[in-house]
């Protein structure tokens, strides 16, 4: 077992995985976290092991504060510390304003803002005992920018923009640090059903993001860039410059 300990939500697939194998080559011991994919989870258990840091796969409902309390106690009570915590967990619901659902608005703003609060406060609990931690937030450009038909994505990812730099001020002087990123168009699963070839026209380097893009800045955040907090770095190829 190495020393320190990170915990990255939703990190199954996608932009979560990518960061909890870049978290693992820096020599973080890996907890992850999933909804449904079992399957997925440990394979991605196994490939952080590969690397020689310990892993496990946590199933809870980042949306669910009775299960993230549990769970987070749970890790707590086995392995003692978290150093980093990053709140990637995420999912859309698009829709034009107008036509959104209830269901919809509250799925994507549980699922995407109210997580970080749950997540956050048992985890910073734990930081404040040791005087140390790094939370990077899974923010998007459309928490800057805005977008037509993510009215609920783009007002949860606004919001933990404002969680990010609120926590930043609250906790600097407990030695945690507490940044964003924000990525552009990055090809996972999310992704996958959009035709992002007319998108690429408008991204100056005219290419899609991948995962590992946004796990490097998320492990720069986390890791390396030690007098650095309440940021949001914009992971997006230019796309909103
Ligand atoms: N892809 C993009 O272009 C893009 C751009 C900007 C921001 N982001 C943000 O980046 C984050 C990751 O996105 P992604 O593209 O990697 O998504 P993805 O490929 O759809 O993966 C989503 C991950 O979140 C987990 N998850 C979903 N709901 C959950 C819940 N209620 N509790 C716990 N885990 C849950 C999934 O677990 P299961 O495998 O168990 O379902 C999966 O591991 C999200 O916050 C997203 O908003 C993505």
């Amino acid at each position: 077992m190495s020393e320190k300990l990170a915990l990255v939500t939703g990190a199954s697939r996608g932009i979560g995985k990518a960061c909890a194998l870049e978290l693992a080559k820096a020599g973080y011991d890996i907890i992850i976290n999933y909804v449904g994919n079992a399957e997925a989870a440990e394979k991605t258990v196994q490939e952080i092991k590969a690397l020689g840091v310990d892993a496990a796969a946590y199933k809870f409902d980042v949306s669910n504060k009775e299960e993230v309390d549990k769970s987070i106690a749970e890790i707590v009570e086995k392995y003692g510390r978290i150093d980093v915590l990053v709140n990637n967990a995420g999912i859309t619901r698009d829709g034009l304003f107008m036509r959104m659902s209830d269901e919809n608005w509250n799925a994507v703003i549980n699922t995407n803002l109210s997580s970080a609060f749950f997540v956050s406060q048992p985890v910073v609990k734990i930081m404040m005992k040791q005087r140390s931690g790094a939370i990077v937030n899974m923010a998007s450009v459309v928490g800057v920018s805005g977008n037509a038909g993510q009215a609920n994505y783009s007002a949860a990812k606004a919001g933990l923009i404002g969680l990010t730099k609120t926590l930043a001020k609250e906790l600097g002087s407990r030695g945690i640090r507490v940044n964003a990123v924000a990525p552009g168009f990055i090809n996972t699963d999310m992704t996958k059903d959009l035709d992002t070839s007319k998108f690429t026209d408008f991204i100056p380097l005219k290419r899609l993001g991948e995962p590992e893009d946004i796990a490097k800045a998320v492990k720069f955040l986390a890791v390396d860039a030690e007098y650095v907090t309440g940021q949001v770095l914009e992971v997006d190829g230019g796309l909103i410059i």
